[in-house]
C-alpha cells in the first residue's frame, strides 16, 4: 500500500485499547482527520442523560427519536493542546463524555437502531473526502467497509483497566480499577453481542495485540503497513 492518495483507515477494537492514541498519532503523523466515533455515541448518551431520556437505566426511545435531529456534534481542533475536542450543541464536553455515569450508559444507547444509522450516516459525511482516520467499533464493517486499511485492536483487560485508570487518575477522577475493569468487560460483552454491527473483526482487517507495545512502536507497526 502506498501513500500516493489519500486514504480512510478504519481502527476498531475492544474497549479501552489504546485506540484512540494510535489513532490520533498516525492522523497527526499523516496530516488526516482524526475521528472518535466513540465520543459520537458518547455525545448522545451525555444528551440522553441531561435530558431525562435516560432514567434509573431506562431509556426513553420515542423522546430519544424525536429530540436526534437537536443533538449537533461536532469536533473542534484545540491549538493549545494540538487534538480535536468534541462539542455538543456548542459546548466542549471533552470531558464530560468520559465520565464514569456516560461510560455506563453508552452501550444500551449504541444499541439503538435509528441512533447508529444517524450516527454511521455523519461518519460517512465526515469521510466522503478520505484523508482521515476514524476508530470506534463498527468502522471497518459498516462505516467504511471499503476502507484502505483496517485494523483490529486488542488488548488484555487487565492492562486496559490499568491505563484506563491512569488515565482517569491523571484527570483527577477517583474511580477504582474494579469498577473500571468491570465497566470495560461490560461494555466488551455489549459491544460483540448486540445485534446491530456487532463488534467483530473485518475479515480483512490485520490485528494488532498492543498490550505490551509502546505507543511509538503501535504507530511504526502501521506505518510499515502504509509503507511510507
Ligand atoms: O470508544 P469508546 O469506548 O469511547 O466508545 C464508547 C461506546 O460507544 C462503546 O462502549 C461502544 C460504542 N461505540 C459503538 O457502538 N460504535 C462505534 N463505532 C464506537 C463506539
Amino acid at each position: 500500500m502506498n501513500n500516493d492518495k489519500k486514504l480512510i483507515i478504519a481502527i476498531d477494537g475492544f474497549s479501552s485499547c489504546g485506540k484512540s492514541t494510535v489513532a490520533k498519532d498516525l492522523a497527526k503523523k499523516l496530516n488526516y482527520i482524526y475521528i472518535d466515533s466513540g465520543a459520537m455515541y458518547r455525545a448522545v448518551t451525555l444528551f440522553s442523560l441531561k435530558n431525562n431520556i435516560i432514567n434509573e437505566q431506562t431509556i426513553d426511545e420515542k423522546k430519544l427519536q424525536s429530540l436526534l435531529n437537536n443533538i449537533k456534534i461536532s469536533f473542534k481542533y484545540n491549538t493549545k493542546t494540538g487534538e480535536a475536542e468534541t462539542f455538543l450543541n456548542g459546548n466542549n464536553v471533552e470531558d464530560e463524555i468520559r465520565n464514569i455515569e456516560v461510560s455506563e450508559n453508552v452501550s444500551p444507547i449504541s444499541k439503538i437502531k435509528f441512533v447508529r444509522e444517524n450516527l454511521v450516516k455523519q461518519q460517512q459525511e465526515l469521510g466522503k473526502n478520505k484523508a482521515i482516520v476514524m476508530d470506534g467499533r463498527d468502522i471497518g464493517t459498516t462505516v467504511f467497509p471499503k476502507a484502505d486499511l483496517k485494523i483490529f485492536m486488542t488488548a488484555d483487560v487487565d492492562v486496559r483497566a490499568k491505563r484506563r485508570h491512569k488515565e482517569l487518575s491523571d484527570k483527577g477522577l477517583n474511580v477504582s480499577i474494579e469498577e473500571i475493569r468491570n465497566n470495560i468487560k461490560n461494555r466488551d460483552n455489549h459491544d460483540q453481542n448486540r445485534e446491530i454491527s456487532p463488534l467483530k473483526r473485518a475479515d480483512d482487517a490485520l490485528i494488532l495485540d498492543n498490550g505490551y507495545l509502546t505507543k511509538e512502536e503501535q504507530l511504526a507497526w502501521i506505518l510499515d503497513k502504509i509503507e511510507l
